[in-house]
């Protein structure tokens, strides 16, 4: 596996490969690697010849009030888990190299932004103010600097992996985006590289998030129709974590993120909810089509 530092390097790399008529698939991730992001690369193989994983804690999406820099950092045991799943390139920038007047006082970080509007006002959007437009910023370089033929993502992150899909569309990028489902402790929590920083207490409480969303699935799959008694499922599970302090729990359209009131027979939803438990903020999700009357 090669380690990739430069952006000049990666697009060279890439050049050749596509020359020999491979195809390309990115998996762009913060690093810290686990189960979850292996899922991803595990995909990315099965998709393409040719797989680079990016690691890169990207400080344009995280908030003033963020964890960027306790964020977990790990690039040789990140290195040493991808070398054995047989991935062709690491590509780790850096700050400097990924965002040239990142320390520049006048300029003050990009000069250039990516935005997809709208889509970042329900769920995180409305917590996380500028996050996502720092993953869009920061994944179109990654695009333009890895020249892949597919972009795969988890579906855990389910705003992020929407507004992706609308990205590539709108701009015409000749990508795939590819979605790979959450994956799960035997009890149902999702892999997070933030579950590290639970309480044992915490951990053990962490299981509502998926409780909730499974129960919004059932009451959906059931026949209910009415979005806010969806609502209230996952609310009337997420309050018996005495520990946890829920940012919100939303159902909302899967192509529009916005709220829906009334789901329709054949539509596609989100139910997604976050908890906090003491600074960690957790997140989970399904996405589930509203089954004909
Ligand atoms: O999902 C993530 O890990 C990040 O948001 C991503 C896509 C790597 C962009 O920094």
């Amino acid at each position: 596996m090669d380690l990739i530092r430069t952006v000049d390097g990666m697009q060279d790399h890439a050049d050749v490969a596509r020359s020999k008529g491979q195809t390309l698939a990115l998996v762009p991730t913060l690093g810290a690697l686990h189960e979850g992001h292996l899922a991803l690369v595990r995909r990315a193989l099965k998709e393409a010849d040719h797989v680079t994983v990016s690691v890169f804690v990207n400080p344009t999406q995280f908030g003033p009030d963020e964890d960027y820099d306790e964020y977990p950092r790990d690039l040789e045991g990140d290195r040493d888990k991808l070398e054995a799943l047989g991935v062709d390139v690491l590509f780790a920038p850096s700050v400097a190299e990924m965002y040239p007047y990142a320390d520049d006082e006048a300029l003050a970080g990009p000069l250039s932004w990516v935005e997809v509007e709208h889509l970042d006002q329900h769920l995180c959007g409305a917590y996380r103010e500028g996050h996502f437009r720092g993953v869009t910023t920061v994944v179109t370089k990654l695009f333009h600097a890895c020249k892949p033929d597919i972009g795969v993502f988890g579906k855990k992150d389910a705003q992020q992996y929407v507004i992706l899909k609308h990205l590539v569309e709108d701009l015409l990028l000749d990508i795939d985006i590819v979605g790979v489902p959450t994956v799960r402790e035997a009890d149902g929590l999702a892999q997070s590289s933030r579950n590290a920083y639970l309480s044992e207490t915490e951990r053990e409480q962490a299981t509502v998030l998926y409780d909730a969303v499974s129960a919004a699935e059932e009451a959906i799959q059931g026949g209910e129709q009415d979005a806010q008694a969806v609502v209230r499922a996952m609310d009337n599970i997420l309050v018996t974590a005495p520990d946890g302090e829920v940012e919100y729990a939303e159902v909302v359209d899967a192509h529009t993120l916005q709220p829906v009131e009334h789901l329709a027979p054949g539509q596609d939803v989100l139910a997604a909810v976050a908890v906090y438990f003491g600074e960690t903020r957790l997140i989970d999700n399904a996405f589930v089509e509203v089954p004909s009357a």
